[in-house]
């Protein structure tokens, strides 16, 4: 049988982890994913979050291993998505009389829309709920991820249950984060907010500030829905959100393209050069062999992007076309960024020029026109393309 693991006294982790998951709704997973939830042992036995239905048995029988689950009187929903609410109903026949709590108007809304009238009771920031020696309190974190998000926040264990927020998609046989490669751990909580919660950095940074406005002695744990407990490095995940939030860009570059006859690919190549030759670490990333999700991940810190595209039957290749449609929905702050589109084309340059289009739609500087070539670039034609670097960056 599958057991809790004690976080604090009187306070037990009981998710469930998805090893073998490889996607997230388009997002890729190699280190699979976790879906955490926290069982409290106080005079009303509390449950935050289920698990994704297809863990529903992992979570029972860790809950099981604490307490008989009919015992529980509290079942606190901080988000209705299905990875944390999804257990919900079986919880709920399992212990026919808790109650469930979840943010209102919207968690009512969508709780109800998932899982029918199940009696919820709506909560506000401000809220609080006794459930003996402790009093949680809840904050609502809109669209961190969705318009339903909640956090609670436990004064007594010094806990804050974030849900999404600061969670990594990481499935470890060890919880906490002083437990885990730190270089993963973080890379991953970096992954997943350029894919996840980069949308909505403008409640994310609401959400850090009230964090922070607990003040510096109010958090001994960080419990996110996702990935590591954070432990020994909380002030690291809270300083990397404030970064991420803030947008902030570091001097280096990516190059990102699709090639049919190895033609974008040479430009691509000499743009690299170009950067690196200007002194800024650059990456090239060939979209037939790097997810978007990974793309997004190296993108989201770059002040320099390069997309690049051959001309297929008048458009851009497709895998270009679905970076650009996926980078536009997650709305990274691309003010300060500065873009270049380029590529080649046999008898018309609307690969290149349509790639230049969506970016100058997405909000880039595009200080150069769209670099484009006939049929096979010449010797002289990239290192006309490493000089276009070399003039991008010395206007900066
Ligand atoms: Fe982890 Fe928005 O669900």
């Amino acid at each position: 049988m599958l057991s809790a693991v004690q976080i604090k006294p009187d306070v037990y982790w009981v998710g469930a982890l998805d090893w073998n998951a490889r996607e997230f709704h388009g997002y890729t997973t190699e280190a699979g994913i976790t879906y955490n939830a926290y069982l409290i042992m106080d005079e009303k036995v509390t449950l935050i979050d289920t698990a994704k239905i297809t863990f529903v048995d992992e979570l029972v029988q860790r809950i099981s291993s604490v307490i008989d689950p009919s015992k529980i009187d509290v079942l606190i929903a901080n988000h209705v998505e299905m990875d944390h609410s999804g257990s919900t109903p079986r919880i709920r026949e399992l212990a026919p009389n808790c109650q469930i709590y979840c943010s209102a108007p919207q968690g009512v809304k969508n709780m109800t829309a998932h899982y029918g009238d199940l009696g919820y009771n709506g909560v506000k920031t401000g809220d609080t709920l006794c459930i003996g020696k402790r009093t949680l309190a809840f904050v609502q974190t809109p669209m961190v991820h969705w318009p339903d998000n909640m956090v609670t926040y436990d004064a007594y264990d010094k806990i804050l249950f974030s849900n999404d927020a600061f969670g990594q998609h990481f499935a470890s046989s060890a919880r906490f984060d002083d437990e885990n490669d730190m270089c993963e751990v973080m890379h991953q909580a970096h992954k997943y907010y350029a894919n996840i919660v980069q949308p909505y950095r403008a409640q994310a940074a609401a959400a850090v500030k009230a964090v922070r406005g607990l003040g510096p002695d109010a958090l001994d744990l960080i419990c996110p829905a996702h990935g590591v407990i954070w432990r020994s490095y909380v002030e690291d995940i809270l300083r990397a959100y404030e970064g991420f939030v803030s947008g902030e860009l570091q001097e280096r570059a990516v190059v990102v393209y699709d090639s049919m006859w190895h033609s974008t690919e040479q430009i691509a190549r000499a743009l690299v050069d170009g950067f690196l030759a200007a002194g800024i670490p650059a990456q090239l990333m060939d979209l037939k062999e790097n997810h978007i999700s990974n793309v997004m991940d190296v993108f989201m810190d770059c002040k320099y992007v390069c997309v690049g595209s051959p001309t297929l039957n008048s458009q851009m290749l497709p895998t270009v076309a679905s970076f650009l449609t996926y980078m536009k929905g997650l709305s990274p702050k691309n003010g300060d960024r500065v873009g270049l589109a380029f590529g080649s084309y046999g008898w018309a340059p609307l690969g290149p020029n349509n790639v230049g289009k969506e970016l100058e739609t997405a909000g880039f500087k595009l200080p150069e026109k769209t670099f484009a070539v006939n049929w096979i670039p010449s010797e002289e034609q990239l290192t006309e393309a490493r000089d276009l670097v070399a003039r991008l960056v010395a206007a900066e």
